[in-house]
């Protein structure tokens, strides 16, 4: 560890602390150059370093110098990966009990590395009451509101704005990328299932399709980590006053280069606005990964029932519906990643003392 890393995480009161976030000691007021004047380690364990200049002293944990180690050993050891899969998982899908995911910490804990691990959750026995998505959502985080309000009623109708309001069959695809941010965590909850068996819902893992494109097809893997592409909500008439645009890399990387985050539905695409030569090569990437996702060996299926509910980070899981009849009744609605995950953060840090 450099001499400069270690006095810069120095963590007494004078100084603050760089783990949580809460610093006063500025990084130019410490000599680059500084070293330990003399270095101990106490009856307890710790390590000891008394600088040379002011003779300030800083004390280590062992148990922090590891868990703040930056080797690249130790940085791939704390990298946390999603698990992938495929239609695999079809009937080993592990279902929650709201109430108790409300009123039991380490049972939410548990539901929470879930998602964070598979991308979502299936949840039994949320009653069927209108506002309960809004006590759902409480779970995860903070509902954002949209011109949809805070909960959208996802009823077939006549009056139709979107595809979502027909009883047709809707392809896997990522929720509003045409927005920015766009949305997190997405939640539905069914008060009505059709009465013809129809309306199942489809689950598709967008890291795993992102993954096979990486390995059979680099060139069109990086092809999609690199070019934005548009999409948008454009409803500007006597009923509604959207127009909604962002662009968005298909596939985005994180620093380490695994897959962070995959935006795809072809329904809210906008024209291509990419330079005239990587129109062609565009194109073939993205149905090659729409092939990928829309491939029933990637799906997982189920119907939602009256009272259960399906939470999902939007950025991973793609979600589509078979053709139904009669009355389907679902609300859905989506809060923000980050609330999510500080609250994981949070109840891991709370029960196993770790981030
Ligand atoms: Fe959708």
């Amino acid at each position: 560890m450099h001499h400069l890393w270690l006095r810069d995480n120095c963590a007494c009161s004078q100084c603050g602390d760089r783990s949580g976030g809460h610093r006063y000691l500025e990084l130019g007021s410490i000599d680059p150059d500084i070293t330990p004047d003399e270095v101990t380690l106490t009856t307890t364990g710790s390590l000891q370093i008394r600088w040379k200049g002011d003779g300030h002293i800083t004390t280590y944990l062992p148990t922090w110098l590891r868990e703040n180690c930056y080797s690249s050993e130790s940085l791939a050891e704390r990298q946390r990966l999603p698990v992938l899969w495929d239609s695999a998982l079809n009937g080993h899908i592990p279902e929650w009990n709201f109430e108790e995911v409300v009123a039991d910490e380490s049972i939410r804990l548990l539901m929470f590395q879930r998602i964070d691990d598979y991308g979502f959750a299936i949840l039994n026995a949320v009653p069927t009451l209108a506002d309960e998505i809004e006590r759902l959502a409480a779970v995860f985080g903070f509902i954002r509101q949209t011109h949809y309000g805070r909960v959208f009623d996802l009823i077939s109708t006549p009056q139709q704005r979107i595809l979502a309001q027909t009883a047709h069959a809707i392809r896997p695809h990522n929720d509003e990328n045409f927005r920015n941010p766009i949305p997190g965590l997405f939640m539905m909850h069914c008060l009505q299932a059709s009465e013809c068996g129809g309306g199942a819902s489809i689950l598709v893992d967008g890291f795993n399709a992102a993954q096979k494109l990486r390995s059979d097809n680099k060139d069109l893997f990086d092809l999609l980590c690199e070019v934005p592409i548009p999409h948008r909500r454009f409803l500007v008439d006597d009923v509604d006053d959207v127009a909604l645009a962002a662009h968005w890399r298909t596939i985005e990387l994180n620093h380490h280069g695994d897959i962070e985050a995959v935006h795809i539905n072809e329904r809210t695409m906008a024209p291509l606005d990419t330079s005239a030569e990587l129109i062609e090569p565009v194109y073939r990437a993205l149905r090659e990964m729409l092939s990928l996702v829309y491939d029933a060996q990637a799906f997982v299926q189920y119907r939602l029932e009256p009272g259960q509910a399906v939470v999902m980070d939007n950025h991973r899981v793609l979600h589509a519906r078979t053709a139904f009849n009669g009355n389907r009744h679902i609300r859905q609605c989506h809060v923000d990643r980050d609330e999510f995950f500080s609250r994981l953060r949070a109840l891991r840090r709370r029960t196993h003392n770790a981030v």
